[in-house]
């Protein structure tokens, strides 16, 4: 990529008292671009979201926000703009909102504290407006409570606290994996006309390299805490070079079909051999512009 990005990731590193959770990450994230982070269950991408959310610190490397160091941010102003800038939306659509609480409070509440919308005429107005821009029904939304709303509604409600508090990047942790099949579409749509239409930056977290093609404009796959292959989403897509970035294409033969149920019947030769090329700390290899792969 040319143009500098808005957060990133810098060579870093991260332990768990003996567990080496990330080494030597780096990831970039750009304004109307999402890059997907793909991998099996504890390969780091959790991590790598965390330290973004600066809820762990790296114990290498470091986090660029807007080419400066997070580590270096000066007092609490400095801390709340990126708070504010950097927003987490969860897998768990019911997690992060209030059972107490109407929806018209969760999208009021942030506008009141980050936008300073003091006038309630202003505020209501403001909180229609997002709740529409997330395709909810304003009047019939407003009121309701959270468990009064279907999953992928409720999925929808958090997307817009991140656009109420006014967030520049957005980290989906898996965001569609505990929906319905049938409403993952209508949520992975919303996020992809968020970042175009609002250039906002994603990282969207996945197991499932399929949905990742269909959001992302580029790909990271993760392997034990490293980035084994990055690039383009079509290039890493259609000339995966890593054995385990194969592994993962070979086992989604159905779009709609999630990684784990696939990976069962693959043969375990295969496994074994990707899985021991991503543990070899080879060098870099450019492959083409933008697709670079570790050597296996
Ligand atoms: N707070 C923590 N304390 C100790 N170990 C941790 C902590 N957080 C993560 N780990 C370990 O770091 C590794 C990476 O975990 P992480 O949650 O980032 O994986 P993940 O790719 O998000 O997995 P999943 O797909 O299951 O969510 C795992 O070995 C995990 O057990
Ligand atoms: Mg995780």
């Amino acid at each position: 990529m040319t143009a500098e990005p808005i957060l990133a990731l810098e060579r870093v590193g991260k332990s768990f008292g003996s567990v080496r959770a990330l080494d030597d990450v780096s990831i970039e994230l750009h304004p109307g671009r999402a890059l997907a982070l793909v991998g099996e269950s504890g390969s780091g991408k959790t991590t790598c979201a965390r330290i973004l959310m600066l809820q762990h610190k790296p114990s290498e490397g470091r986090v660029l926000f807007k080419g400066e160091d997070v580590a270096k941010l000066h007092g609490t102003a400095e801390t709340l703009a990126y708070r504010r800038a950097v927003q987490m939306v969860f897998q768990d659509p019911f997690g992060s909102l209030n059972p107490t609480h109407t929806i018209f409070h969760h999208i009021a509440r942030p506008l009141a504290l980050h936008a300073g919308l003091a006038d309630r005429r202003a505020l209501r107005g403001r909180v229609m407006e997002l709740l529409a821009a997330v395709e909810l029904d304003p009047e019939s939304t407003a009121p309701k409570y959270p468990h009064q709303l279907s999953g992928g509604q409720r999925q929808r409600v958090n997307i817009a606290r991140t656009l109420a508090v006014g967030a520049e990047v957005v980290l989906a942790d898996e965001p569609t994996s505990m929906l319905d099949v049938s409403i993952r579409l209508g949520v992975l749509n919303l996020l992809e006309r968020m970042k175009r239409e609002r250039g906002m930056a994603f990282l969207y977290i996945t197991h499932d390299i399929a949905t990742a093609r269909y959001v992302a404009e580029e790909i990271a796959v993760m392997y034990a805490g490293r980035i084994v292959e990055w690039g383009d989403t079509g290039a890493v897509v259609d000339a995966p070079q890593h054995p385990y970035t194969q592994l993962l294409l070979s086992a989604v033969p159905d779009p709609e079909r999630p990684f784990h149920g696939a990976a069962s019947q693959l043969d375990t030769g295969l496994v074994g051999r990707a899985r021991d090329a991503a543990r070899l700390t080879g060098g870099i290899r450019q492959v083409a512009g933008n697709h670079f792969v570790r050597a296996a």
